[in-house]
């Protein structure tokens, strides 16, 4: 049985794409059964519409700052349509404790840094500012602090001489799409362990008895 998940997005959507992808192949423990934008221009609803997955808006204006009611929109609908997984690819919300705790060790975030590093936004500026070498994205569980939460993957690039903000960040993304469905996977396959109690995801992608040197 794929275990349902819904993606939250605010833009263009790319990384659900990637999801979409992955998802269709009969093997993937997981099916992209419901698409969630607090903004109605991000293109990645249309992205959903052509995949024939049912895409909503639920957008934040209404509800003014009470972004727990917001929230509480939110999970209702995710509620109401069976969503058991939740990834977080590029939406734009801080979220407050509810959300976080409703959905706790079943909410995904794909965030562009080799996190810890560079929580929060323009990671890629960032980066070259500091003169990093090497650079990359995460997939985490979400956690109440933004951009924390046990880490389930993570994939690096190297920093080039040359590299603007717009070549950096086009390299990681290539990475970003590869990395968002295999940690999507890990969590829907039950590969990703996660204890409550403990402060660390137990990941082991390696079929059992396969041990690293
Ligand atoms: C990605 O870089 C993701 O890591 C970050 O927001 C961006 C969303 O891009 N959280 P897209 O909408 O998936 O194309």
């Amino acid at each position: 049985m794929k275990r349902r998940a819904a993606v939250l997005i605010s833009g263009r959507g790319s990384n659900l794409g990637a999801l979409i992808a992955a998802a269709a192949a009969p093997d993937y423990p997981a099916e992209i059964a419901l698409v969630l934008s607090n903004r109605g221009d991000a293109g990645g609803l249309a992205l959903a519409a052509r995949s024939h997955i049912p895409a909503e808006v639920i957008e934040h204006r209404p509800f003014h700052a009470d972004r727990a009611a917001h929230e509480a929109a939110i999970d209702a609908r995710l509620r109401a349509a069976g969503i058991e997984l939740v990834c977080l690819a590029g939406y734009m919300r801080l979220l407050t404790p509810f959300l976080v705790g409703r959905w706790a060790w079943r909410m995904l975030n794909i965030h562009p840094s080799l996190l810890p590093a560079f929580p929060g936004l323009h990671t890629h500026a960032r980066a070259l500012a500091a003169g990093v070498r090497v650079h990359g994205c995460t997939v985490h569980l979400v956690a109440e602090a933004t951009d924390s939460g046990p880490i389930l993957a993570q994939a690096a690039v190297p920093v080039l001489p040359d590299d603007d903000e717009d070549r950096l960040a086009a390299r990681v993304l290539i990475q970003e799409h590869r990395l968002y469905p295999l940690a999507l996977r890990l969590i829907a396959a039950g590969h990703a362990g996660v204890a409550p109690a403990a402060d660390s995801a137990l990941c082991n992608p390696l079929p059992s008895g396969e041990v690293p040197e």
